[in-house]
């Protein structure tokens, strides 16, 4: 199924109509059922989407925010995405302890990817082999086209059965923890947020290249995950074709 791209002038504007539209899934999720879940990524461009959510007029109470991925960082630590997300979304809703549910990274990644599991496993009483289903699961793209921290050659990309793993990426020396492709398919609206020149070799092989996810990690949940939208900036959308009028 083709996923919906939202072109905007720039990443203010793209960061924006992202944000109305994870209200909006968020909005219709809690119409339905008492509480909505929504993923976040992290890294540097979700910071002024998270802005923009904390400004917009919502009732945040029946939310619960988990993470789609952590590095294994402790939260003051200035690469931690809980950190980032706490100064930009968290303590400006003044989200309840209780709403934030996030990866330890302070742990080994071992440890911090099995109590995010546990956690993930309790909040929506998962029945063994079963997957938990978000609402809404934010993605970023990095310019290599790895999403969450699903990087190119993972062979987890091909996992469809595990919640979350630790991973280790060599080039940077860091370890990960990430949900597994399992999940991010089961979720019920996927909303990437991707901006920047730098983004746009990745983007058009994510969209228009060969189905090829061990090369483009975001083409799996690209490609097959349900309800997905793509908020890009020109910038990012840049080798997409002319448009056919
Ligand atoms: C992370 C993110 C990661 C991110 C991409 C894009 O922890 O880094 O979850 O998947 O979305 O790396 O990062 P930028 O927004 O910094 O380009």
């Amino acid at each position: 199924m083709n996923p919906r791209t939202v072109v905007s002038s720039g990443r203010e504007e793209a960061a924006a109509r992202a944000a109305d539209h994870i209200l909006d899934s968020l909005g219709k999720a809690l119409r339905q059922r008492p509480f909505a879940t929504l993923a976040v990524s992290g890294g540097s461009t979700p910071k002024l989407m998270f802005e923009e959510l904390a400004l917009k007029p919502f009732d945040w109470t029946r939310v619960h925010l988990f993470w789609v991925d952590e590095r294994v960082v402790p939260p003051q630590h200035p690469d931690s995405n809980y950190g980032m997300t706490l100064r930009a979304l968290i303590e400006p809703l003044r989200l309840g302890e209780k709403q934030v549910h996030r990866i330890e990274g302070e742990r080994s990644p071992h440890d911090a990817a099995a109590a995010y599991e546990g956690e993930l496993r309790r909040f929506f009483e998962l029945a063994p082999g079963h997957l938990p289903e978000f609402d809404v699961v934010h993605l970023g793209m990095g310019s290599d086209g790895h999403t969450a921290s699903l990087f190119p050659g993972e062979a987890l990309i091909g996992d469809r059965t595990g919640i979350a793993a630790a991973v280790y990426r060599e080039q940077r020396n860091s370890h990960r923890v990430t949900l597994l492709p399992g999940v991010l398919l089961k979720a019920r609206n996927t909303v990437f947020l991707a901006t920047g020149g730098d983004k746009a070799e990745a983007l058009d092989g994510v969209l228009r290249g060969p189905d090829d996810p061990l090369k483009w990690p975001a083409q799996v949940a690209a490609r097959h995950a349900k309800n997905v939208a793509w908020f890009v900036d020109r910038a990012a959308d840049s080798k997409a074709p002319p448009k056919q009028f």
